[in-house]
């Protein structure tokens, strides 16, 4: 058993004014007008997604990168959308603030627009979804959400599920033909209503012609600094991948150094009986410790 403090039983540490002001997609495009750089991370669980929020950052993206840093799958193709939903519903319980982004995973968007619409109704109805992510320029989709009422980011560039039409994870749009089609793509994702758009792995100078394009904001992810915003994996950041990390990745912290340190130290504690100490036990009370506790078999 873990005790967590109840949702209305927040520190009173948490930061005030803008940083507890609810975000929205509207506010999103209102923080491209004023110039104000977006923050956005990853997460998929109750616990890291209620520090994520606590910590100001304004999207949350339950990624379908959850398939390869928390289920250790190879790839993101795997990932169904009942474990997106799972993982969707435990991030909803505990963001107040943050704008909270479901990944349409793999294979749940692209056999009909009519599926697309239906699966991203399942994100907002079943898990409490504030817009969903589509992968690619599948502009009619977009526009289909967008009229289903259903807020959506779109994302260009180095797109994972499309990894075997890649032949890789390779840095995308870096000749003038396909920087021109991703321009295009830009322009009609926006134009059919997406309400923000993630540029992964293309140019710094490709990300930022795109980023002056669009009236929507970009949120860029290895695609330099001229974005609306940037977004990582949460993963990445805290060195809990096992894997070398990507050029365009800051660490900011080792937590597997942090949680690896602290539970040897907790397997050395109990196999040294260092652990538990007398404090951390419960006690009889003094008035039935006599009776209770003479040994079974030498009562009278
Ligand atoms: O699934 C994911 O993590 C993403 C990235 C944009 C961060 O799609």
């Amino acid at each position: 058993m873990s005790i967590t403090t109840p949702r209305d039983g927040r520190s009173s540490a948490a930061p005030s004014n803008s940083l507890t002001t609810k975000v929205t997609m509207p506010a999103l495009a209102e923080m491209k007008r004023q110039g104000k750089p977006i923050t956005a991370l990853t997460a998929y669980d109750y616990a890291t997604s209620r520090l994520v929020d606590e910590a100001g950052i304004d999207m949350i993206l339950v990624g379908d990168s959850l398939a390869m840093v928390v289920l250790g799958h190879d790839n993101t193709l795997a990932i169904t959308v009942d474990e997106m939903l799972h993982h969707t519903r435990a991030v909803r319980r505990a963001v107040r603030r943050a704008l909270v982004v479901a990944d349409m995973p793999f294979g749940s968007y692209h056999a009909s627009t009519r599926e697309g619409v239906a699966n991203a109704v399942r994100f907002v109805k079943e898990a409490g979804a504030e817009a969903v992510k589509i992968e690619g320029p599948r502009v009619e989709l977009v526009r289909a959400l967008a009229e289903s009422e259903i807020p959506v980011v779109g994302h260009l560039g180095l797109t994972p599920q499309s990894l075997h039409r890649m032949g890789g994870y390779r840095v995308q749009a870096r000749t003038a033909d396909t920087v021109l089609r991703l321009r295009a793509d830009a322009e009609a994702l926006a134009a059919a209503g997406a309400g923000a758009l993630v540029m992964e792995g293309v140019p710094r100078e490709v990300a930022a012609a795109v980023t002056a394009d669009l009236p929507i904001p970009t949120i860029g992810i290895g695609a330099g600094p001229e974005c609306d915003g940037q977004i990582l994996v949460f993963h990445d950041i805290l060195n809990l991948t096992f894997a070398p990390h990507a050029k365009f990745v800051r660490q900011y912290a080792d937590a597997a150094a942090l949680i690896l340190g602290a539970v040897e130290q907790y397997r050395e504690d109990v196999e040294q009986r260092r652990f538990p100490s007398d404090a951390e036990s419960y006690h009889l009370p003094e008035a039935v410790r006599g009776a209770a506790l003479i040994p079974v078999g030498t009562r009278g």
